[in-house]
């Protein structure tokens, strides 16, 4: 019998345990009203649990209202917010799965159109709409583009206002009842703002040197990690370049790990690019696993755990990132959307075990039966 694929080994995370190290990446949906997630999101997330992953990420969750990407983002901004989410986790836990959230703030890159609306800065269709611009901030007075919003730079003061929305939404996401919670510093979004030279004029402490430039996310992630139980793990989210000329590279990124997990934060996911322009990977070519590499040389030269994310498209491709020891956990997006049951067809692929007995037995045991009527005919 051969031993189980280690992508469907249990992993231990301080005081978690996730059945498998499969994970479902956050994904915006773009659905909710007023930040309250409802039944879509109840549904969504709810079938990458009953799928089979082991951790099932929200989509980025805003920490203040002005810091949603789009009128359509979900919010933990508000102790009203917490029951919708509370129904989330409980559904993703009967099912298997470790329910995380991600806690996010847009920036400059707040007050989006939706991506079907065109994902460019809101215009006169979206007022249309309803869908108002509001007044968005940045580490510095500079628009993402011609076009976009300027942004009011942020002061001391409300930086040190921006952190206490940041402990308060990790409080609720405990009391949501989530047991991972993951930092959103990537893809141009506010943490990213301030690490990127390109984003970040600032002349304070908040900017110019390297040590400066990360103070923000630093101080974010101590404020939440402060709340956060001692028991259940903290990840960050980096873009581990811009891919942009003068902009933050993978040096600067195991830099940030080494102090990031000096500041215990167990796990980095390793995306790239968004500095530039709304898409996340702008300015850095793609291709099946092209993150990997930064995800492999953030764990080797910083010493910490990593998860590796971005055009992993199978069980085998996924085993193989494991077992070459590039990462530690794989975050699935797009592909759980075309098949939400990735993760069962992915262990069944890597011959983990019987072909439906990781299903839930409410589809399990018919297409057992399904397979041997199949096998006879
Ligand atoms: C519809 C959609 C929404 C996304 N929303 C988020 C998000 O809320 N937070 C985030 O960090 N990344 C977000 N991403 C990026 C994904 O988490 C993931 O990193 C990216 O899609 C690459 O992985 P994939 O090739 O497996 O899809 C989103 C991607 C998609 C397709």
């Amino acid at each position: 019998m051969t031993s189980t694929p280690l992508l469907f080994q249990p992993i231990e995370l301080r005081g978690l345990r996730a059945r498998n190290r499969c994970v479902l990446s956050p994904m915006c949906q773009y659905s909710a009203k007023d930040g309250f997630v409802n039944d879509w999101h109840l549904v969504h997330l709810g079938k990458f649990a009953q799928g089979g992953a082991g951790i099932v990420f929200t989509e980025a969750a805003a920490v203040e209202a002005i810091g949603r990407i789009t009128h359509g983002d979900i919010g933990i901004w508000s102790d009203d917010q917490v029951p919708g989410l509370r129904r989330i986790t409980a559904f993703v836990k009967a099912n298997g799965a470790v329910p995380a959230i991600q806690l996010a703030h847009a920036g400059r890159k707040a007050c989006m159109q939706r991506p079907w609306y065109g994902n460019a800065a809101l215009n006169d269709a979206d007022r249309g709409r309803g869908e108002e611009p509001w007044p968005v901030v940045a580490p510095s007075s500079v628009p993402l583009e011609t076009g976009w919003l300027m942004p009011h730079a942020l002061s001391r003061e409300d930086i040190r206002e921006l952190k206490a929305a940041w402990r308060a939404a990790a409080q609720r996401a405990l009391a949501a009842g989530f047991e991972v919670v993951e930092m959103h510093s990537a893809h141009g979004y506010l943490g990213h703002e301030f690490l990127s030279p390109l984003s970040n004029k600032r002349s304070d402490e908040y900017g110019g040197s390297l040590a400066n430039r990360m103070r923000f996310t630093l101080e974010v992630a101590e404020t939440v990690r402060a709340v956060w139980p001692e028991d259940r793990p903290m990840f960050v989210r980096v873009s581990s370049v811009d891919g942009v000329e003068g902009g933050w590279a993978i040096d600067d990124t195991v830099a940030l790990a080494r102090e990031l997990k000096a500041r215990g934060v167990d796990v980095i996911d390793c995306s790239s690019g968004g500095i530039a322009g709304p898409a996340t990977a702008a300015g850095v070519k793609r291709a099946p696993g092209f993150q990997v590499p930064f995800a492999a040389q953030v764990r080797r030269d910083a010493g910490v755990k990593t998860m590796a994310v971005g055009l992993i498209l199978d069980g085998p491709q996924a085993e193989a990132v494991l077992q070459a020891g590039q990462a530690d956990l794989i975050a699935i997006g797009r592909e759980a959307l075309y098949d939400p049951n990735w993760f069962l067809h992915a262990e069944a692929a890597l011959g983990a075990t019987g072909e439906y007995e990781s299903w839930p037995q409410q589809y399990g045991w018919w297409l057992t039966r399904r397979a041997k009527a199949m096998a006879k005919a």
